[in-house]
């Protein structure tokens, strides 16, 4: 183990300890050169497994997306391989949502809609992460999304990949050591956004209930079908998942500001004045009242082009949960608290 205050390979400062986890330790680390945070994930390898770890590493180099973390160096020493990538200033969702007590459905939503981004960027290079569970979805602390740890991606078809699951987010087919393909990933999208509403895991098989749960009838109708033992009653691509999950997120925006009242309040104020022109409005509600609806409609439209400004400057969910005073978050013990139920099984 790399101690506080070593350098590795004269080029990188270990600063401190991110995770000791069953397959690897990740460090925070200075990069002397470049004069960046850099994270190190040790990945901690058997002769058996070199080849599968270095796997990770081949997947990883060949993707760039601004929701993955570049990889800058690999080191490798004897049984031993660093990889050194960008720091991920923030927490992993399974930490948020221990603090946050999970998120309401249109969070969750906007959470997944943002990830289906990179999934399909992945899916586009013809590779499956076949991990994706919340301690692999990072947060920053400016609230954008990053998906990590390409331990078990691997490229679609390909025999000689490294097997694992994590139960609760796995796939059906994944778990019984089957062929696993890019439906598996919308399978684990779908069962991280049931865990991030409920803070349930979701057994394969289980019926998605609406009626006792914090989930929508609509919502929970696109979770049915992802959510299928079967891939092939499944969304058939992230493209499809992605849309019907965009169709349940508009259905359920029922903010006062929304843009979708806009043509609604438009067409009450055309037809006002079509009825009978400014003068004959006047006559009807008085200058009172028209000075009054004058007043709303501002109102309405600052709200509604705030609302939208803020919402296109800063397009994550997350700020909110990340507060400027220290000691914020409660410790109460919730459904969220017990992070070894997700653990990798490799
Ligand atoms: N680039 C990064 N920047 C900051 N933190 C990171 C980064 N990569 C990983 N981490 C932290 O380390 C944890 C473990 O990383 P990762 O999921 O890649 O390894 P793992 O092999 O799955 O580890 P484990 O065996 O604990 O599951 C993450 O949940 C995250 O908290
Ligand atoms: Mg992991």
């Amino acid at each position: 183990m790399l101690k506080k205050g070593s350098i590795l390979v004269n080029k990188y400062l270990i600063e401190e300890i991110i995770n000791n986890g069953g397959t690897s330790i990740v460090y925070k680390a200075y990069h002397n050169t470049l004069e960046i945070a850099v994270a190190i994930k040790r990945i901690i390898v058997s002769n058996k497994l070199m080849f599968d770890y270095r796997h990770e590493v081949d997947i990883l180099k060949r993707l760039r997306h601004t929701m993955l973390p570049r990889i800058y160096d690999v080191i490798q020493y004897g049984q031993e391989i660093y990889i050194v990538m960008d720091y991920i200033d923030g927490e992993s969702l399974e930490q948020l949502l221990v603090r946050t007590k999970g998120l309401s459905e249109q969070e969750a939503i906007a959470l997944i809609l943002e990830l289906t981004q990179v999934v399909a960027y992945i899916h586009s290079n013809n590779i499956v992460h076949s991990d994706v569970k919340p301690a692999n979805i990072m947060v920053t602390k400016t609230g954008q999304i990053k998906l990590i740890d390409f331990g078990i991606a691997h490229q679609a078809g390909d025999s000689k990949k490294q097997w694992g699951r994590s139960l609760g987010f796995s796939a059906p087919e994944q778990l019984n050591r089957q062929d696993v393909d890019h439906r598996a990933d919308i399978y684990s999208l779908a069962a991280t956004l049931y865990y991030c509403i409920t803070g349930q895991l979701f057994t394969p098989g289980q019926s998605v209930n609406t009626e006792c749960s914090d989930i929508s009838e609509k919502l929970g109708y696109l979770l049915k079908q992802a959510l299928q033992s079967s891939p092939g009653k499944r969304h058939q691509n992230i493209q499809q998942f992605r849309n019907q999950l965009h169709r349940v997120s508009s259905q359920t925006d029922c903010s006062f500001f929304s843009f979708k009242k806009l043509p609604v309040l438009m067409c009450l104020v055309f037809a006002l004045i079509a009825y009978g022109g400014f003068s004959q409005i006047e006559e009807h509600i008085g200058v009172t009242g028209l000075i009054i609806n004058t007043l709303f409609l501002i109102v309405y439209l600052h709200g509604l082009i705030k609302k939208n400004y803020v919402s296109a400057v800063n397009s994550s969910v997350f700020s909110k949960y990340y507060p400027t005073k220290k000691g914020s978050a409660e410790s109460e013990i919730t459904a969220f608290d017990d992070p070894n139920q997700t653990e990798l099984i490799r």
